[in-house]
């Protein structure tokens, strides 16, 4: 199933409830929310109490990605702030697989993500455990970059991955998406797709939430 996941990394935090309640409104199926530790990636972004705010402001499900060095120390803070999705990047661990259990055994959706230069082989045992690949089609750090056309390559691996061992979890894309690179994103195989500065960075967040949902044959 096709879904958009915002991410409010892009919106006004000194009015977030109302950021988020544009995008449910304009029919958002998650609300990515992006933490970055200023290790695994050189910014800041928020934290778990941020999440805990959001929580109580929405019914919609929290897609937390974490850009975070080590995020064991961090998995259960994340999951009692209503994180329904935890994603951990493959990089950011020694132990992912431990780390995929883990988030496995709290019972919420597991995620794993990709970051631009990490070959799909890197997940390749781990398929069992995952509700959710996540292929980086920027560096991770910012909004508001460059799609990276390389990486449909990627996403196309890793439909191939999931075909030839028999699994359903979902293919999510996050940089750089917007009217066209959804299209490319879509083609080769992608579901879940986050944007950030195309929905908030415009003068219409409703428009912008049409826009790509009528891309992904979501318009009612
Ligand atoms: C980047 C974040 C993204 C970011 C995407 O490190 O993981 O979720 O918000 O922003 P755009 O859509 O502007 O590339
Ligand atoms: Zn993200």
């Amino acid at each position: 199933m096709m879904k958009l996941s915002p991410s409010i990394l892009s919106a006004d935090f000194a009015n977030l409830g109302n950021e988020i309640y544009l995008v449910e409104k304009g029919g958002a199926d998650y609300i990515h929310v992006d933490i970055m530790d200023g290790v695994f990636v050189p910014n800041l972004s928020m934290g778990p109490d941020v999440v805990k705010s959001i929580r109580s402001n929405t019914k919609l499900p929290l897609d937390v990605h974490l850009m975070m060095q080590n995020p064991d120390r961090f998995l259960d803070t994340f999951v009692k702030a209503g994180a329904d999705i935890l994603t951990v990047h493959v990089e950011s661990t020694p132990h992912i697989y431990a780390m995929l259990q883990k988030i496995r055994a709290f019972g919420v959706k597991v995620g794993v993500s990709l970051n631009p230069g990490t070959p799909v082989c890197a997940i390749s045992n781990l398929l069992s455990l995952i509700d959710q690949v996540l292929v980086m089609t920027v560096n991770p750090g910012f909004g508001g970059q460059a799609f990276l056309p390389d990486m449909l390559e990627k996403v196309k691996e890793v439909v191939r991955l999931r075909e030839i061992h028999k699994y359903s979890f979902d293919i999510e894309v996050d940089g750089g998406i917007d009217e066209e690179t959804i299209d490319l994103a879509r083609k080769a195989g992608a579901n879940v797709f986050v944007a950030g500065s195309y929905i908030y960075d415009s003068p219409s967040v409703e428009e912008r939430m049409d826009i790509l949902r009528s891309c992904l044959g979501l318009v009612s």
